[in-house]
């Protein structure tokens, strides 16, 4: 089974889930990695916050990927101001080929304020898609270094799900 995991990543951490994750994917199939790569995103973390609290889509560079292809869709952000990164919110808007997939939304977060809400928002994004069935997982920024806690998270957030957790972890 293919699958994509598309993620933004400004310092680093949901890079590092995303690559864990991706690791897991291939085991067991393809996993393709894709960073959302946004262009004059600022660089200053109080405008970044500003934007993503107002849910501002920055723009990012094409990503021509026809979603429909991939049977498990994977999902990152850091948690920006209680809310999906900006970069995020554009890719969100544009993806196509949602309808009827499986999906894993997934963030690392700081605090902890808003990683609910987060990823409530993009729960909400996605289902307004068509996906069929989402998941969700959350890993501190400590925690993104210390691979085998970072797995149990991801492990933990699929266990119920068995066919999701087959299609990870085979
Ligand atoms: C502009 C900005 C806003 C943030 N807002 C929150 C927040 O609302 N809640 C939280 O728990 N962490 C917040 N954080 C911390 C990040 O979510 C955390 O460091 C995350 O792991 C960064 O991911 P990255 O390294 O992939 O960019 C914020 C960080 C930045 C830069």
């Amino acid at each position: 089974m293919k699958s994509i995991i598309i993620y933004y990543s400004h310092s680093g951490n949901t890079a590092k889930v995303a690559e864990i994750l991706a690791e897991h994917i291939r085991q067991n199939g393809s996993g393709e990695l894709i960073k959302l790569e946004s262009i004059n995103e600022p660089k200053a973390f109080f405008t970044q916050a500003v934007q993503a609290f107002k849910r501002a889509k920055t723009k990012i560079k094409p990503i021509k990927i026809d979603l429909s292809e991939y049977a498990l869709i994977c999902l990152g952000t850091p948690v920006w101001a209680f809310a999906p990164a900006p970069a995020m919110n554009k890719y969100l808007e544009e993806c196509k080929g949602m309808q009827g997939k499986d999906i894993i939304l997934f963030v690392t977060y700081g605090s902890g304020l808003g990683v609910r809400r987060c990823l409530n928002i993009m729960e909400k994004e996605v289902r307004n898609k068509g996906a069929k069935k989402i998941f969700r997982f959350s890993i501190q920024e400590s925690k993104v270094d210390k691979q085998s806690l970072a797995s149990e998270v991801i492990k933990d957030a699929l266990k119920n799900e068995s066919n999701l957790y087959q299609h990870v972890y085979g």
